[in-house]
């Protein structure tokens, strides 16, 4: 039985381990080969000796994203498709800029937990955790301040002041992927149906299709 039960144990270990973020990468480098033909998760590499220095660089972040948005925001991402050195590597990072009282909506990663570094300005920050508690985190971060998104929770930011505010975001996947709630919920290509998400948010099916119409 306590046999059973350490082999579980190590089991657990292992695929813990396994699965905490993108795969280790089993070479030096492997920089993608964003026009490959092969499908295999991630990017084939590039032949070894035709690697340069650009392929492990990427030039841009001084610059301020657009924010002229409806939600005042702007991620500039470094993900592998930018910086294909990135393949393998299971790191990344973007620009985040923020408009005036701006807001990064509720939005998941599903592959990457994401740490965050206030350059400008200030942000209210915060996270909710899974069923059954629900619990809502938030903080206000000043310059310099970090805040760490626990991989997979539903996350957002607001710049809470009047001037403009930027963070660097870093994520534990070359390719970390978004899913913003209401996009997801709302703007699903087919719709999802209205009578389900009425449902859902216990509110009129004409109040669902309004939402709906803005995305
Ligand atoms: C910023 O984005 C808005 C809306 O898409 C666009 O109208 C505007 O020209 C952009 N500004 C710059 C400087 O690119």
């Amino acid at each position: 039985m306590a046999r059973v039960f350490s082999s579980f144990v190590l089991l657990a270990f292992v695929f813990s381990v396994a699965f905490a973020s993108d795969n280790s990468p089993l070479q030096d480098f492997c920089v993608a080969d964003l026009n490959g033909q092969v499908l295999m998760n991630g990017f084939a590499c590039k032949k070894p000796s035709c690697v340069e220095a650009n392929d492990f660089y990427f030039s841009g972040l001084h610059m301020m994203g657009n924010t002229s948005n409806a939600q005042g925001f702007k991620v500039t991402p470094v993900f592998v498709t930018q910086l294909p050195g990135l393949n393998t590597l299971g790191i990344s990072l973007a620009r985040v800029d923020y408009a005036p009282f701006g807001i990064n909506p509720p939005h998941t990663h599903p592959r990457a937990s994401e740490i965050m570094t206030v350059l400008e300005g200030s942000l209210e920050v915060g996270f909710v955790t899974s069923n059954p508690e629900n619990r809502h985190i938030s903080k206000v971060l000043c310059k310099g301040d970090v805040f760490v998104f626990p991989a997979n929770l539903v996350h957002y930011q607001r710049n809470t002041g009047n001037t403009n505010a930027i963070a660097i975001a870093a994520l534990n996947s070359q390719n970390p992927g978004v899913m913003p709630i209401a996009s997801a919920v709302f703007g699903a290509k087919p719709d999802i149906p209205s009578d389900i998400l009425a449902k859902s948010f216990q509110v009129s099916d004409d109040t669902i299709s309004n939402i709906q119409n803005k995305f």
